[in-house]
Parts: structure tokens; sequence; C-alpha cells
């Protein structure tokens, strides 16, 4: 293969990853250069009725930036042609305006269609001699510009598609926003019937006093219970609607540090209970240290929830490298397990897979979770089989610091 068709594959390889007209025509300015050995090339595009030379790669100025009309330039002549010239004297032949190739080197020219069939620009390379580039030459140059159409085209979808994103990007971003406030006002108000129900009731106990039947009693335990979870329900909803629109601060976070912290924050539950800890090295991350501290709290919380059961409980916290230099954070216990059909549900709001009777929670610690790593770019899943433990695992997107 000689060194000019290996410049054509080299620039095709290059253009096929091109995502903008301005990376094509960089591609392209040096290529045809390269492949046609001329002193000069431009990238001239239609513009309406106007060839508009954007580009060029030359020895010295020619007409990157000016606009000429369709009928008096010959990039204009080969578009309307559909047709590649090779002029080996340009003030020789009458298509050429003379006047605007006089302050140029330009003595020869060979010029190729960009989209033969309705061209939208052309490929034009200049020699400062009078030359006539061989047949295969012009040939490696015409298969330049059809590779450089389709390139166009590609990145003209994948501007249209980055455009669609876009703008689907910003109304999901609107409706959320409108959910996260309509939800946090739905909370609140939920909250006064609520207080007037808990205080109404205490009324009536007073009311009814030592009058009141077993049962009656039952009744009003049963009513405040449920005003009690049902506060703690709203609680839930408004501090995972505060967490969605609370803006995400950015620090170095020690992981290791915070989960000494959870673990000191826990230990009201932990009376009573045989737990043995394996903390393994924690790495130093990129993330909001007050979100990161509810993530640890939740799975660390979990954990020691789910293996109350367990007359000993094992909980491991630690890392591990994972794919793209990102570690995977993982918290694992020997408790209680669950399906893991259900794996995805358990990070939804207020989904649960065990009786609150057993293990009580309102179920959105899990969904405060996934909003948080989420936001921090990172992913979480988790592994179990019911009654063989379960482990959670997170990453995040900031590359992490200490060695894992
Ligand atoms: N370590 C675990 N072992 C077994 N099941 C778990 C574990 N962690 C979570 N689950 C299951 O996932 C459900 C959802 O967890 P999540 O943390 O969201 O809620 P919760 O702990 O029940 O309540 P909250 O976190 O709001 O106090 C739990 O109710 C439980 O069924
Ligand atoms: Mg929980």
């Amino acid at each position: 293969m000689n060194a000019a068709t290996e410049r054509l594959l080299a620039a095709v390889q290059d253009l096929s990853l091109a995502r903008s007209l301005d990376g094509v025509m960089e591609i392209v300015r040096h290529a045809a250069r390269d492949i046609s050995g001329a002193d000069g090339a431009t990238f001239v595009l239609r513009d309406v009725d106007k060839c508009f030379y954007a580009e060029e790669d030359a020895i010295s100025p020619l007409w990157k930036g000016s606009r000429f009309p369709m009928s008096a330039c010959i990039s204009g002549w080969v578009m309307l042609n559909r047709k590649t010239v090779v002029i080996e004297d340009i003030y020789a032949d009458p298509r050429i305006p003379a006047d605007a190739y006089r302050p140029t080197f330009v003595k020869s020219l060979a010029m190729v269609p960009i989209r033969s069939k309705a061209p939208i620009g052309a490929i034009g390379n200049y020699w400062a001699r009078r030359y006539t580039p061989p047949p295969e030459t012009v040939r490696l140059l015409e298969a330049l510009a059809n590779f450089t159409s389709i390139a166009i085209e590609n990145a003209d979808l994948y501007a249209g598609l980055e455009r669609r994103v876009a703008e689907r990007t910003s109304e999901l971003a609107e409706v959320n926003r409108e959910l996260e406030s309509f939800s946090y006002s739905v909370s609140h108000d939920l909250r006064t019937p609520l207080r007037h129900m808990s205080g109404f009731m205490g009324m009536l106990r007073e009311e009814l006093g030592p009058s009141a039947g077993a049962q009656a009693v039952k009744f009003m335990d049963t009513v405040e219970a449920s005003v009690k979870r049902m506060d703690g329900l709203i609680e839930a909803l408004l501090s995972f609607s505060r967490m969605g629109r609370a803006e995400l601060r950015r620090a170095r976070v020690d992981l290791s540090g915070l989960v000494a912290k959870v673990r000191d924050e826990l230990s009201g539950d932990l009376a009573g209970r045989d737990i043995e800890w394996k903390i393994g090295d924690l790495p130093e991350v990129e993330g909001d240290p007050e979100m990161l501290r509810q993530v640890l709290a939740n799975l660390v919380g979990n954990a020691v929830k789910f293996t109350g059961t367990r007359p000993r409980a094992v909980i491991e916290i630690g890392a591990r490298p994972g794919e793209a230099g990102r570690a995977v954070i993982f918290v694992r216990d020997n408790g209680v397990g669950f399906d893991m059909a259900y794996a995805d549900k358990l990070f939804g709001l207020f989904q649960r897979l065990h009786l609150k009777e057993d293990f009580e929670g309102t179920g959105v610690g899990l969904a405060n979770v996934r909003r948080i790593i989420k936001r921090h770019g990172g992913e979480v899943w988790a592994e179990s089989a019911v009654g063989r433990g379960s482990t959670f695992c997170f990453t995040l997107a900031a590359p992490v610091k200490a060695a894992v």
C-alpha cells in the first residue's frame, strides 16, 4: 500500500470518530494536503448560493473565511456540475476568477465535490507550480470526499441527538422539580390534620378518663400508633424530598472517619448486641460529607437491624478495586438476607421486604441511598440470599485517592 492510500485510511479512521463539523474539517484539511501532496488544501461549504471557504491548510493564506457567489468560483462550478476538476494552468481556464487567485501562490488545482449527488461542499488542492496530479491521486481525493460526506451526516445526526437528549434532560429536571415541591408541600400539609387527630385523641382520653373500657383504650392506642407511624412516614418523605433539593457540596471525605462516626451514632441500637465488626481500609473520596454520612448510616444501620435475630452478628465494611479505577465500598452482614428477586425494589421509596413487627423502619433509607449515590455519579446494588446475609455495594464517580 502506498503512503497516500495509508494516509486516506488513517483519515477514514479519524472521520469515523468525528462528532462535529469542525472536527471533520480539521481532519480533512490536513488529510487532503497529505494525500495529494499539494501546497495547500481548502474545505469549502455550500452556504445557500455562496461558497464558503471554511478551512484551509496551505503554505500561505488562501481564502479562509471568505464567501464567493457559486457562479464566480471553481468550487461553485464543481458543486453545481457535481464533477471533479483538475486544472493545470488556472490562468488559462475561463471558469477561474483570476483576480481572486492573483494574490495567492496557486498555479494548478484539483477540486472534488463532497457528496457527488447533491454536493454540500468541495475539497480543493492547490499547487504552487504547474502540476497535474495522477488519476489515482484524484480517485483517493474523491474517496476522501465521500467519507467526508458520511462524516458530516454523522456529525449532524449526533448533534441532533445531543440536542434532543439535552432537551429531554431539561424537561425531566423541570418535571422533577415540580414533583419535589409538590411532594414537599403535600407532606407539609398532611401534618396539620395529623396533629389535630393526635390532639383530639388526647382530649378524648381525658374526657373518658377512668370510665373508658379496655376495648376503647385499645382502639385509642391503635389510632395513636397509626398517627405516629404516619407522622414517621411523612417525616421520611420530607427528608427524602429535602435531600433531593439540597445542593451537592463536594469535599474530601475520609470514609474510615465517617464509619467510626456512624457506629458512634448507632450505639443506642448496639446495647445488648454481640457484633463482630470487621472494618477494612477505606479510601478517601470526593463527595458531600453529610450525604455520604446518610448513606453509611443507613447501610450500617440496616446491617445492625437485619442481624438482630442472630446470636452473634458479623458486619464487615470494606473497599475493593472496581472498574475504571473506582473503588467498590461494601457493607456485608450475616443477617436474615432477602430474596434477590426483589433486589431492585428495595431501593424504591417505602419498599420493605420485612414486616415492621419483625424489623421496624419506614423504607426510605435505601431510596435515599440510591438518590445520593446517583447524584454522586455512582452505582449502588445489593447481593443476598434469604437467611444467608446481605452485601450492599456502592461506587462513587470521583476517583479514590488512598490505596485500596
Ligand atoms: N442488610 C439487609 N438485610 C436484609 N434486608 C435488608 C437489608 N437492608 C435492607 N433490607 C431490606 O430492604 C428494605 C428497605 O431498606 P430501607 O433501608 O430502605 O428501609 P428500612 O431500613 O426498612 O427503613 P428506614 O431505612 O427508612 O428506617 C428493608 O425493609 C429490608 O426489607
Ligand atoms: Mg434502613
